[in-house]
């Protein structure tokens, strides 16, 4: 197997959650995880997100991975959603999609909540999907199947959005994040969790081994999306990704 590959089919964080379901036991201290590991910056990154999914054309949004909802309760504030809107709230674990449902009670009957697996979603039909949006989760996944599954199940002219770790550009203050990273979060990761090392170890290796931005963009054209873009945030600490289904013609 080439380096290239290898790359393309790994999961960057070697999660897997039938092993550890290490999101199921810190679901109730998750948003202070993230407010702690990225002071607080991940909700300007949402934001953004958000704002880019809100003003998109679509009846059926699908959010994979959605923890405890932070993207859809960002949608949902952003712009009042038509009455003909509909959103499916998905993630693998109970506990999480707990918390999402109970933050987004006021919309609740515009949004479906399910539990799935973000490679395999067999309760979606093909092509029934206007926008597939999936963040912070891709790096926790077999990238490769579950982008596959998000073309699948998009439309075509359908929209994909992923907002996940990437690289900064320059790479002496890569290296000096990653340098602060590894410090760091184990200390605050360790104290919020009582010592979960797994709430961290993971994020850490996924950030260090999820693939640069212009590597995301070329994955996702390999796998046949169009009008493939990004936009770096926060120097490139994270990057959006944005592409489309081709058409039928
Ligand atoms: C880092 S959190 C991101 C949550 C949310 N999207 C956000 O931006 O805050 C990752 C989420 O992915 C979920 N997850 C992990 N593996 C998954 C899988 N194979 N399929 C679907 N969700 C998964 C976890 O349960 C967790 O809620």
């Amino acid at each position: 197997m080439t380096i290239e590959q290898d790359i393309k089919t790994k999961n960057a964080a070697e999660f897997e959650t039938r092993q550890d379901d290490v999101f199921g036991r810190i679901a109730d201290r998750y948003d202070l995880l993230c407010d702690l590991f990225s002071f607080g910056i991940h909700r300007i990154w949402k934001r953004r997100v958000a704002a880019l999914i809100a003003k998109e054309n679509w009846a059926q949004l699908l959010d994979c991975a959605t923890g405890t909802g932070d993207i859809i309760l960002r949608v949902v504030n952003h712009k009042k959603l038509n009455l003909n809107q509909k959103i499916i709230a998905s993630d693998i674990s109970l506990q999480m999609l707990e918390i999402a449902k109970k933050r987004l009670l006021s919309t609740k009957e515009q949004i479906e909540f399910q539990i799935l697996d973000a490679h395999s979603l067999p309760s979606i039909p093909d092509e029934s999907v206007d926008l597939y949006s999936i963040s912070l989760g891709l790096k926790i996944c077999e990238r490769e199947q579950v982008l596959k599954e998000a073309m699948r199940v998009l439309r075509p002219g359908g929209r994909f959005v992923s907002l996940e770790a990437s690289n900064i550009p320059i790479k002496w203050l890569h290296k000096l994040y990653l340098l602060y990273m590894r410090l760091v979060m184990p200390i605050v990761g360790w104290l919020a969790t009582g010592g979960d090392v797994s709430a961290y170890k993971y994020l850490l290796q996924g950030i260090e081994k999820f693939p640069t931005a212009e590597v995301l963009a070329n994955e996702l054209s390999a796998l046949g999306f169009e009008e493939v873009y990004f936009q770096r945030l926060t120097f490139g600490i994270v990057a959006i990704h944005v592409a489309r289904k081709p058409s039928r013609i």
